[in-house]
């Protein structure tokens, strides 16, 4: 019940109390109030993939709330010498309270959350999702805009292997946005995906240009190609550096237009477009952290006072 595997977990209803939630820890989570709300509690952070803004931002939000970490991944671990996700599990289950798992593997969340009884927390699985980083998005869309409704989104880059455009896209069609799909031919989104976003009734257009997207956008969420998903190194040569934007580009751009990104950034967004009021990613990245506390303590039972350490 408190595992957050795909946005499919979390009605609207959810979606709007936890960025609620968020919003009263924002003070904890920059460290000028301290609430141990987790004290005594446990996170086993797992991390079969690299990691730096999911990793660290649960981590540190465990922490401000008082609990601890346990950090485990791949390199220094028994799962160097064979051992399955499955026994592993059953060690996590034993010595944490909640844990929170990225893993190469598409489904390996839900196996994971499915061979324990603590809540399991999606931090991303292959190329299927990432519902944590979605909670974190949307809080910024919403702390930008006031709102998450009416909106005009552009995600552009890696569609196909993306996953944090594969969960966001589902969260924010639900909240009546407009997407904009801008990716070359070989990494659109999958179809079963825009299916499902046309299903939930989404105003759902898809291009290859960005340029001509930027002057309606409310929006622009920029991705990384997931080079590492690509089964064939000429593939992805192909694509790379596909889109690049720089500060140039923006001047066309809505004054209140904001460019996102999940990071890390190769070469999709020039270091120029940083000093522009658009840039949002990394006030993004410092939102994993009231966000994932949010979280947490909504999937540890924990309520969180009105007034946060008063
Ligand atoms: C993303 C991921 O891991 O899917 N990173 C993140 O969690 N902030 C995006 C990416 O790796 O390109």
């Amino acid at each position: 019940m408190s595992d957050l595997i795909t946005m499919d977990d979390l009605t609207n209803e959810e979606i709007i109390d936890i960025l609620k939630t968020a919003e009263k820890l924002l003070p904890v989570a920059r460290g000028e109030v301290y609430a141990p709300l987790l004290q005594g509690k446990v996170l086993g952070n797992l991390f079969f993939e690299n990691s730096t803004r999911t990793r660290m931002s649960f981590e540190t939000a465990m922490k401000r709330l008082g609990g601890d970490v346990l950090n485990l991944s791949s390199v220094g671990s028994s799962v160097a010498k064979g051992e399955t996700l499955y026994d592993t599990m059953q060690m996590v289950d034993g010595y944490s309270d909640i844990a929170v798992i990225r893993h190469p593997r598409q489904g390996a969340a839900q196996y994971s959350a499915d061979a324990v009884d603590i809540p399991v927390l999606n931090a991303g699985d292959g190329a299927g999702n990432h519902p944590t980083q979605t909670m974190l998005d949307l809080f910024t869309i919403q702390q930008a805009h006031g709102t998450l409704e009416g909106l005009n989104v552009v995600l552009v880059g890696d569609l196909r292997y993306g996953r944090t455009t594969h969960s966001l896209s589902h969260a924010l069609v639900r909240f009546g946005t407009k997407l904009t799909l801008v990716s070359p031919e070989s990494l659109r989104m999958p179809e079963e995906i825009i299916g499902d976003l046309r299903a939930h009734g989404g105003d759902v257009t898809e291009s290859e240009d960005l340029q001509s997207t930027i002057p309606d956008a409310d929006v622009i969420y920029m991705t990384r190609i997931q080079k590492e998903r690509f089964p064939d190194e000429d593939e992805y040569t192909k694509v790379a550096g596909i889109y690049k934007m720089s500060a140039d580009d923006l001047k066309v751009a809505k004054e209140s237009m904001i460019v996102m990104h999940p990071l890390p950034r190769v070469d999709e967004i020039d270091p120029s477009v940083d000093s522009t009021e658009h840039a949002y990613y990394f006030k993004q990245a410092f939102n994993g952290v009231p966000t994932r506390m949010a979280l947490l303590c909504r999937s540890l039972g924990v309520k969180v006072p009105k007034k946060v350490g008063a």
